[in-house]
């Protein structure tokens, strides 16, 4: 069955009461814009995403033209980092996703975790943030300032690398030195921490800002490898993020989510 059959002859048929999705504003045909995420949308959606992820409000608009609603569940069979699962769960749609990719699977699955513990990934974050602040202050190899680059220059400071064997999986330069050994330094914290219920959120916001920010990745859309930078910051960013992913549940928190 084509997505364009039109709702009318696909079995999706909803009564008016269960008719979860809003009809959405008609966007141009062939515009660059219908293949962006509306600043609205971001909530979530924006914890992982990958550039050829497609956009919210495409999920939105096939909902409804299938007129799906909350007496519905709806299969996305291949649904990497969750787009349509969790646009339905912000509808209050029942989903199911599949999907092979690891990585992928992780960020569609801790996208659709909204348990309501806003409030404890909020202390729990910060606990991680300072205790490795703490640690890269001590080696001196701060975020702030030029001291770190200073320290590894004149070969004062070892930093720490990932094992031959998995480096080799990385593209090379793909991360620099100084990023690289704050990254592990994080992720150590993050490992260390008490308590799990956070990790899915905390590794999710770490793969986030490697990738987007921290790495010398880009994407245009296939992945490449620019300059290398000299310096990036972890911390600081991952708690940015994390706290983000926290502000989100609160505005998609509700008592009885869907299941997804
Ligand atoms: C185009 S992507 C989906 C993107 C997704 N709709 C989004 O916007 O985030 C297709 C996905 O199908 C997954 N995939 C491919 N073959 C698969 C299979 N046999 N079983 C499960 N997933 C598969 C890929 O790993 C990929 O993530």
């Amino acid at each position: 069955m084509s997505l364009h059959d039109g709702a009318a002859s696909v079995s999706l048929r909803a009564t008016r009461e269960a008719r979860a999705v809003m009809k959405p504003a008609r966007l141009s045909e062939h515009s660059e814009a219908n293949n962006k995420m509306l600043d609205g949308d971001r909530a979530v959606h924006n914890w992982y995403r990958f550039v050829l992820s497609f956009p919210p409000h495409l999920v939105r608009t096939y909902l409804w033209r299938f007129r799906a609603g909350r007496t519905h569940t709806v299969l996305d069979p291949f649904c990497g980092a969750g787009t349509t699962i969790v646009e339905c769960k912000k509808l209050g749609i029942r989903a199911v996703g599949i999907e092979a990719h690891l990585m992928s699977h992780f960020a569609a699955e801790a996208k659709v975790d909204w348990n309501p513990r806003c409030n404890g990934l909020l202390r729990h974050a910060p606990k991680i943030a300072t205790a490795a602040k703490t640690q890269l202050r001590r080696e001196g190899l701060a975020e702030t300032g030029m001291a770190a680059q200073q320290a590894v220059l004149s070969g004062r400071r070892k930093l720490k690398t990932l094992p031959p064997g998995e480096m080799k999986l990385l593209l090379k330069n793909s991360i620099s030195p100084l990023p690289l050994h704050r990254a592990l330094v994080l992720l150590k914290h993050m490992r260390n921490a008490p308590g799990k219920k956070y990790k899915g959120h905390e590794l999710l916001a770490f793969a986030k800002i490697i990738v987007s920010s921290a790495s010398n990745l880009h994407f245009v859309p296939e992945v490449g490898v620019r300059s290398p930078k000299a310096d990036a910051e972890v911390v600081a960013p991952w708690f940015a993020e994390a706290r983000a992913h926290a502000r989100a549940e609160s505005d998609v928190c509700v008592k009885e989510a869907v299941p997804a």
